[in-house]
């Protein structure tokens, strides 16, 4: 329980170093200072420890300034400013006869049998609820005090480490989607609060699911219709809509109101506002669906301009490419609430297939949630929807309506080493504009920082972040409230973590690399001669930099310059 005490101070002591004037500095010039202080001079931070492996789950403590990482058997607490200084370590090891148990059914002791942290979240306060598969019998506690208070991890975290889940804290109430037993064939995608909720079992809400991302989106903001909150969750499953020889994987995004409390006859204590539609991002040649294998929310003040990013790779175990599209959340939300459905019907003696929904809609809109519509019909919550519309949704949470990405197509399609994980960076340049800047990471070790200009993802940079080629399984990216500039990127993988400055303008020692490196982070400054980090105390107007994303033009550079 002492484990979080010592570094509440961290942004209290970087004001105290720098004087509390820094908030009223131009934010850059204090980075360059900053940056001597905290000694990053731009290289890559490891943080790994002998014998402990699969660093997967990471967790960033703004308030007390800690990146809290979660291993197997082990959680941490690093700097969040130096991820090689580990505040603090607590060990979650699985008991011999939780070991013992899950060895008898056949697992392996060593690789089955132990306890992977797999979940992470704030609760409020300092809380901490975490979830590990603890030798196949997932368990969940609260950390500051990490003994006494185990709670059933079913549904919340997977039985076997293998597989993946996700997971929201959205208002004290976790969601999550994982698998209920031990052979991982009951999938769920599981509310835990006062009133719990969960997916039917049908395979026509999930069928063998993999889940990848979960997320809020605050559409009760600003809603006319006064509409509700919405949880967002991807996964791949095996398709029941299509006549396929084989099974087919199709990619996914579902979303339920954050206000269901279930039906009240029919639905009783399952969602009534689950609905899913098919996610696309399809290649220009023919080939079966890419597999989505994680998903980033770029956040926007207003959420009609949210967008999410999203990574996926080739079914075909020949094909070794992968893609990324973006989604606009009003085109999802669109669909759900606007679109039709797919419904099943009986084909000669006992085939079925699923079909265009073309009949009447009960009312109110099956999957709706509560509005200003629906209160003044007199249903003030979920438990007041009529059986008919309940009866519908049971049967039918497939839209007719594939998602279709922002551009019609990929912004990204790349060949070779498959891509795992994604984040995104909004970065806002010396001129106004803004770039979403992503950065990517690969089986094999690397991060690729890619930029969109104008619906076009450009691969501008790759690192290598692990010596051995092992796949990066967690990304996070971290900005510094009060060092603006300070942004970090976090990545994970078996063997441990590591924590780079998402840019390094330094590196570019004339005008031409640093115009060419096309990179939204840096201009050449001419005055100082050098590429700085934007925005720099140079940017007043644009006269004194040169940047030129879009076309790499670097005929702007002063001849000495080269
Ligand atoms: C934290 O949550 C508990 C239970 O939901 C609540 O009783 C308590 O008031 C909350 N505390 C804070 C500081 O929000
Ligand atoms: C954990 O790490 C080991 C060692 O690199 C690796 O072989 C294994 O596949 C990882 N396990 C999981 C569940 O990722």
């Amino acid at each position: 329980s002492h484990f979080l005490h010592h570094n509440r101070n961290v942004t209290a002591s970087l004001s105290r170093m720098f004087g509390t004037k820094l908030l009223n500095l131009q934010p850059c010039i204090v980075i360059q200072r900053a940056s001597m202080f905290l000694s990053l001079d731009n290289n890559v931070i490891t943080f790994k420890e002998e014998g402990v492996w699969n660093y997967s789950t990471m967790l960033i403590r703004e308030d007390l300034g800690l990146l809290v990482l979660g291993a197997r058997e082990a959680v941490y607490a690093l700097d969040i400013n130096n991820i090689s200084v580990a505040k603090s370590k607590v060990l979650w090891k699985v008991t011999e006869e939780k070991q013992k148990e899950c060895t008898s059914k056949g697992k392996h002791p060593d690789i089955d049998c132990r306890n992977y942290v797999r979940m992470l979240h704030q609760m409020n306060g300092s809380v901490m609820y975490m979830c590990g598969t603890n030798a196949f019998s997932p368990t969940c506690d609260y950390m500051l005090k990490l003994e006494g208070k185990q709670e059933d991890g079913r549904g919340k975290c997977p039985f076997d480490p293998f597989q993946r889940s996700a997971s929201v804290m959205a208002d004290q109430d976790l969601y999550s989607a994982s698998s209920l037993n031990f052979l991982g064939s009951e999938p769920v995608i599981l509310r835990t609060s006062p009133i719990s909720l969960r997916t039917v079992f049908k395979s026509s809400w999930l069928n063998e699911p993999n889940f990848v991302y979960m997320d809020v989106v605050p559409e009760s903001e600003d809603s006319p219709e006064g509409d509700d909150d919405k949880v967002y969750m991807f996964f791949s499953e095996n398709a029941v809509e299509y006549d396929f020889y084989n099974k087919l994987v199709v990619s996914r995004v579902a979303r339920v109101c954050k206000g269901d409390m279930g039906g009240q006859r029919t639905l009783q204590r399952k969602w009534t506002s689950f609905l899913k539609a098919r996610l696309d991002c399809s290649v220009p040649e023919p080939s079966l669906p890419y597999i989505i294998q994680d998903v980033f929310q770029v956040r926007h003040k207003k959420w009609r301009k949210s967008v999410f990013y999203a990574v996926f790779t080739s079914q075909s175990s020949t094909d070794r490419s992968s893609t990324v599209c973006a989604y606009d959340v009003t085109d999802i939300s669109k669909v759900f609430s606007r679109g039709k459905f797919k419904t099943e019907v009986t084909v000669e003696m006992s085939d079925v297939k699923w079909v265009t929904y073309n009949g009447e809609l009960p009312v109110p809109r099956p999957g709706a949630c509560i509005n200003n519509a629906a209160r003044s019909s007199g249903i003030m919550q979920s438990l007041d929807i009529p059986d008919k519309t309940l009866q519908f949704i049971r049967d039918r949470p497939l839209m007719d309506d594939a998602v279709r990405p922002i551009t019609g197509k990929p912004l990204l399609l790349k060949r070779g080493p498959l891509l795992t994980r994604l984040v995104v960076d909004h970065v806002t340049v010396s001129d106004r504009e803004s770039y979403h800047v992503m950065f990517v990471g690969t089986e094999n070790g690397y991060v690729q920082k890619a930029v969109n200009y104008d619906g076009e993802m450009h691969i501008i940079e790759e690192v290598k972040l692990f010596q051995n080629a092992e796949p990066i399984e967690v990304l996070r990216l971290h900005q510094n409230q009060v060092l603006v500039c300070f942004v970090q990127l976090y990545a994970g993988s078996a063997s441990g973590v590591v924590q780079m400055p998402v840019s390094n303008c330094s590196r570019y020692s004339s005008c031409l690399d640093c115009v060419l490196a096309r990179d939204p982070y840096c201009a050449w400054d001419v005055p100082a001669q050098r590429c700085s980090r934007l925005p720099t105390s140079a940017d007043d107007g644009k006269s004194n930099l040169i940047q030129s994303l879009k076309d790499g033009d670097a005929t702007r550079c002063p001849t000495i310059g080269f």
